[in-house]
């Protein structure tokens, strides 16, 4: 194998997600990123991990990434909103490259929003339930000067999974999560999708909101961590073609059959890992 840093030698940059979500974020660093040896890794076997507690979260986390260390990964960014919540010191602390996660990108982006719009700005998150228990967001935004409301909507992973995004018992789920975390935070002003299957239902959620008369500036996290992750690690100069490799812990086919809607393309072709418990 050539030295990681050789001329014409690509970067090596792994992304790791519970499961296909994560491929909205591959999704947004494919053209900002040309040239770029992609490793994507979807622990789809434990997947959701958005309703486990912290300790076995940090576990798979740790494990996926040490998977993805010994693949000649460069930097990793941990796509997972839940992992990123949850696990994000103790994977940084274990690795000796780059990570970067998904909160701070999101928070950055919803509190440039939030300064265009008014100096004391308020952020509504809907996320996982684990998520919203670490609190994660709320501490950053408060780190970047926003106040944040922080909404669980476990329903909407497994409805995206199921292909619901524009389903009427989706947009009925929608009314009920908005409409509860509007009544209760009516002066936000932003809504940060704290979670990597909601840009999926993202015209859903602004239909909703429409709907709600509470229309809010959007921030897409994947969006804001791609240009965050970009910036740590920039293209190389050598020409090289982009390639991709992806790692799934559970069904191949499921994960060639979803992953594509998340991806926006066909995925080529998926490698089975077993990563243990
Ligand atoms: N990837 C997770 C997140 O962004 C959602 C799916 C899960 O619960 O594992 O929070």
């Amino acid at each position: 194998m050539p030295p990681i840093n050789a001329p014409n030698t690509p970067r090596t940059i792994a992304v790791f997600d519970s499961g296909f979500g994560g491929l909205t974020v591959l999704r947004e660093l494919l053209p900002l990123l040309p040239g770029t040896r992609f490793l994507y890794l979807g622990d789809t076997a434990r997947l959701p991990y958005g309703a486990k507690s912290q300790q076995t979260i940090a576990r798979y986390a740790l494990s996926s990434a040490a998977f993805l260390l010994a693949q000649g990964a460069e930097m990793l960014v941990v796509a997972c909103n839940t992992a990123s919540a949850l696990a994000l010191e103790e994977v940084k602390a274990a690795l000796p490259i780059p990570v970067v996660g998904v909160i701070e990108p999101g928070v950055a982006a919803a509190s440039a929003a939030g300064k265009a719009a008014s100096s004391s700005a308020s952020v509504l998150v809907l996320a996982t339930s684990a998520t919203v228990q670490s609190a994660a967001y709320t501490r950053a935004c408060l780190a970047a000067g926003l106040n944040a409301y922080e909404k669980a909507c476990p329903l909407l992973v497994p409805l995206v999974e199921e292909g619901w995004i524009d389903h009427p018992v989706t947009a009925e789920v929608l009314r009920i999560y908005l409409g509860e975390a509007l009544a209760a935070a009516p002066e936000v002003q932003t809504l940060v999708l704290g979670c990597t299957h909601y840009p999926l239902i993202k015209p859903l959620i602004e239909r909703t909101l429409t709907e709600l008369n509470h229309p809010l500036h959007i921030v897409d996290s994947a969006s804001a961590t791609a240009h965050a992750a970009a910036k740590v690690l920039p293209a190389a100069e050598a020409a090289t073609p982009t390639s991709c490799t992806f790692y799934a812990t559970d069904s191949i086919e499921k994960f060639q059959r979803l992953g594509s809607a998340f991806l926006g393309r066909e995925l080529p072709s998926v490698e089975l890992l077993d990563l243990g418990g």
